[in-house]
Formats: structure tokens, C-alpha cells, sequence
């Protein structure tokens, strides 16, 4: 293992020559991982367009390359004062962040096929699920032993706990996720945000009073673990009583206990997610992973640092601490270059600015698959619809999802996964899925 890692590294760097090398030590054992020439020179051509994408639309930002096709360099202008320090360490957080553009592809493109709220089929279709799994996603999750009293785990999550998904992919058009930035207050974006399909809310983000800036529509809002203890506070900044909550932790027995007595009519889910390691922890990264999993295109406001940025403020309440600035809008400037997001901020005000130098279609495609085999994905040289499924489950009949009335380009990809449910296995390795099929 070691050392076909080796023949990878020397491979991507020193060209031909080594790549023969890498393609006769895991031809044996791995064919369906081989990187041919073609897929080294789908990663070359992504990185190169990359670095001009990042230095064109990133205000400043410039991206070098890696010691090989996979890792970038993101840079902030030297003159930017870091505001932020580490609670831990003390540290100013610093001017440059490296990235894994092979990771970002495959991890992302898996995301946007997959669903992202935690269902029953998923549990009872995991191995082990109810004792490995859902007694984790139960605040005191600890006393209740693996679950070993079913019937109680069940109670417990019974009112966030959807038999089949909600949603499916693609299901909204365009979406929009708001961030809670206070750089919101200075452009008045509300008008352009509720002109979106669907938009994605964050913790106790209130609308009223902040139309103006912030918009009036509320489709979803993620919750994190303080926000969703206040869950009566939550649903009252939304007065239809539809906003869907998705919470982000775990169940909590306070929470329960409002969904039953305030009540809250809101539908109440718990989110499942991909893991993307350190880079991608807040809200505000689950938000755009829930939206790209259920939308066609993500819009993102209030989220960034422009240059000359004095300290990360909320538009609604006194500067908060936040937590790593500069690392965040470095990472969604790469997601904007990966074509995944298109940022709005008061330096990119112009709603129609075009995202110069995006990866086209066929080349974030072809950068994909030479991924997966490179990270040796469950998916990775295989072909077809379920090439991401590392377990496969016959679905019930009678609890298929039901998929009249969807957008035509929801039902297109209905027909091309032929019904299936992809939910990500967290932490599983080669990041495969667990599909449920209507057939085998
Ligand atoms: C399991 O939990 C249910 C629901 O709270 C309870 O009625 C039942 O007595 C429990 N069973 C055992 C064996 O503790
Ligand atoms: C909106 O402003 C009014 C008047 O200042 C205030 O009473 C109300 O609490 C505000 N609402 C929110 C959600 O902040
Ligand atoms: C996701 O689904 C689309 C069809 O809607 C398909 O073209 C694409 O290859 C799929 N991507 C992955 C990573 O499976």
C-alpha cells in the first residue's frame, strides 16, 4: 500500500515515465483503479483551470498548485490582518490554506445525488444501525446502551424520524443559503434572495425587520445543538409554521418535549452527513450540503470576508467570535471554483456576474472519476447509477417515495438512479453508500 502510494505521488509529479510505474504496481491486484493518462490529464487541466478561477473571481485570493494534480494552495493577500485566534492555541488564524481539489470533486459530486436527512429505511437498513448508529444521534445517547431497549430509542426519535426521505435531489431549482454575516446590512439583497426557489436559513436568523436585507422566504433552516435546545424560540421567527428544521446534532429530550407540548408545527429532521474531515464543521457548510443535495443551483449571501474585512459581525446581534473566517471563505471560494456555489457579497453585488474560468461540465466529470479511483472510492472505475452503493437493500414494498408532481429534472434523475436512495455512510472507507432500491 505504502508504496503504490508512492508510485502515485512520483506519478502525478515527474510525469510519464513514473505513471507506468503506478499503472504496473496496481494493475495486479486493482485494475478498476488504474489512472490512465487520460484521467491525470482531466486532474492537470482541473487544477490549472482552478488557479485561474480562484486569482479572476477571488478578490484578491491567488491559488498556486501542490506538489502534485490534487493540492492547492489558497492565499490571502498579504496585507489582510487576521482577526480571528484559535480559542485552543491562542493563534491568529493564518493567510493560506491547502486544499485537496481530488477529495472536493468526488466528495461533492457524491453529495449532490445523495439525501441528507436521516430516515427509519436507513437505520433498520444499516448494519448494526440501531446500536451503532441512532443511539449516538439521541442526546444521552450513553444511558441508553446501544440501544438495547429498541422500543425506547425508537420512542425517542420517533418525532424526527422520517420513514423514507422528504426530499429528493434536485427537487428544488435555485436555492439560496443565507449565512448570518453583518456584511448583509450593507447591500440589499432581500427582493433577489426571495426570488429563489427554495432558500436555507441558519440557527435564530431573524427575517423580520431585516427584509430589506435579508429577505422574507424561509424553506429550510439548520440547526446546531444551542439552537435546537431553543427550538420554541426558532419556530416563532417563522410565523407560517412550514419552515422545515434540520438539526444538525442529535435529538434532545427538551426538544422532544416542545415538539410535543409548545406545539411546534414545523416538520422537525435530523440532518445525515457526508464527511468532508476538519475543513467543513459549522452550520454554515451543512447548509450548502443540504441545499446542493436537494437543489439544481446554490446561491450563497452573507457569508464572506471581503478584503479589508474588520471582524466577523452578525447582522442581527453584537460581533460574535465565530469560529475560522478566512478558512471558510477560502474553502467556498473553492467550492465556487468547483462550480458548486456562486458567492454574493457586497464586493460581488452584480447578481448576473459571471464566475469566470468555471471548469466546464466535461472536465469536472472526467476530474471525478480520475478522483475516485485515485482515493480508491467504493465508486471509483465503475460504471452506472449504483456505483457508489457499497450495501444494497431491497426497499419494502409500499414505502417508496413517492415521486409525482417533481420537477422534470428531479424525475430525469429519478429515472437514471431507477428509483434508488443513496444515504452516505460517514466515515466508512472509500466513502461508499448505502442504497435503498425498489429492486435488485
Ligand atoms: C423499553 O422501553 C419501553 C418504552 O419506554 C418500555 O415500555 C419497556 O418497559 C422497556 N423495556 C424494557 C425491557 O426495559
Ligand atoms: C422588530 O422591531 C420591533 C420594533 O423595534 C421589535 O419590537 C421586535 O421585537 C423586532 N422583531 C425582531 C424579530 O427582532
Ligand atoms: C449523479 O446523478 C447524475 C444524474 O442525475 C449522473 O449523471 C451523475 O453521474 C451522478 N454522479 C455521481 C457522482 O454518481
Amino acid at each position: 500500500m505504502k508504496i503504490l502510494q508512492l508510485g502515485l505521488a512520483l506519478a502525478l509529479t515527474t510525469g510519464i515515465a513514473a505513471i507506468l510505474v503506478y499503472i504496473v504496481g496496481l494493475s495486479t491486484s486493482h485494475e478498476r483503479f488504474r489512472v490512465s493518462s487520460e484521467d491525470l490529464g482531466a486532474l492537470s487541466s482541473l487544477q490549472t483551470g482552478f488557479k485561474k478561477c480562484v486569482n479572476a473571481n477571488g478578490l484578491g485570493l491567488q491559488a498556486t498548485g501542490g506538489r502534485d494534480y490534487c493540492q492547492v494552495r489558497i492565499q490571502f493577500p498579504s496585507d489582510t490582518v487576521p482577526k480571528w485566534r484559535d480559542p485552543k492555541s491562542g493563534k491568529l488564524e493564518e493567510l493560506s490554506f491547502d486544499f485537496d481539489l481530488c477529495e472536493a470533486v468526488a466528495t461533492w459530486e457524491q453529495v449532490r445525488n445523495s439525501t441528507t436527512i436521516l430516515t427509519k429505511e436507513f437505520i433498520d437498513a444499516l448494519p448494526n444501525g440501531w446500536e451503532e448508529y441512532a443511539w449516538r444521534r439521541i442526546n444521552k445517547g450513553i444511558h441508553l446502551n446501544r440501544c438495547e431497549n429498541k422500543t425506547l430509542c425508537m420512542e425517542k426519535l420517533a418525532l424526527v424520524l422520517p420513514e423514507t426521505p422528504p426530499f429528493v435531489p434536485r427537487q428544488f431549482g435555485r436555492c439560496a443559503v443565507i449565512g448570518n454575516s453583518g456584511d448583509l446590512l450593507k447591500t440589499n439583497f432581500g427582493e433577489e434572495i426571495d426570488g429563489f426557489d427554495a432558500v436555507v436559513r441558519e440557527n435564530g436568523a431573524p427575517i423580520q425587520n431585516y427584509t430589506k436585507y435579508v429577505g422574507r422566504k424561509s424553506t429550510f433552516r439548520l440547526l446546531n445543538r444551542g439552537s435546537a435546545k431553543a427550538l420554541d424560540k426558532v419556530a416563532e421567527l417563522d410565523d407560517t409554521g412550514k419552515e422545515v428544521l434540520i438539526v444538525k446534532t442529535t435529538i434532545h429530550d427538551i426538544m422532544n418535549h416542545m415538539i410535543r407540548e409548545v406545539p411546534i408545527r414545523n416538520p422537525v429532521y435530523l440532518m445525515l452527513g457526508a464527511s468532508f474531515g476538519s475543513a467543513a464543521k459549522g452550520t454554515g457548510l451543512k447548509a450548502l450540503e443540504f441545499a446542493l443535495s436537494i437543489c439544481d443551483t446554490v446561491d450563497m449571501y452573507g457569508f464572506t470576508v471581503d478584503p479589508g474585512y474588520k471582524e466577523w459581525t452578525r447582522y442581527f446581534s453584537e460581533s460574535r467570535q465565530g469560529h475560522t473566517p478566512l478558512h471558510g471563505r477560502a474553502y467556498y471560494q473553492m467550492m465556487e471554483c468547483l462550480g458548486l456555489i456562486k458567492i454574493h457579497s457586497p464586493m460581488r453585488a452584480d447578481f448576473s456576474r459571471v464566475v469566470e474560468w468555471l471548469p466546464s461540465r466535461s472536465t469536472l466529470n472526467a476530474a471525478r472519476i480520475a478522483s475516485e479511483k485515485l482515493l480508491r472510492r467504493v465508486s471509483g472505475g465503475k460504471e452506472g447509477p449504483r456505483s457508489s452503493c457499497s450495501i444494497i437493500k431491497k426497499r419494502d414494498n409500499g414505502k417508496v417515495t413517492d415521486i409525482v408532481g417533481l420537477r422534470d429534472a428531479a424525475m430525469n434523475h429519478q429515472k437514471y438512479v431507477k428509483g434508488a436512495t443513496m444515504y452516505p455512510l460517514e466515515r466508512s472507507a472509500g466513502h461508499g453508500s448505502l442504497c435503498m432500491v425498489p429492486d435488485i
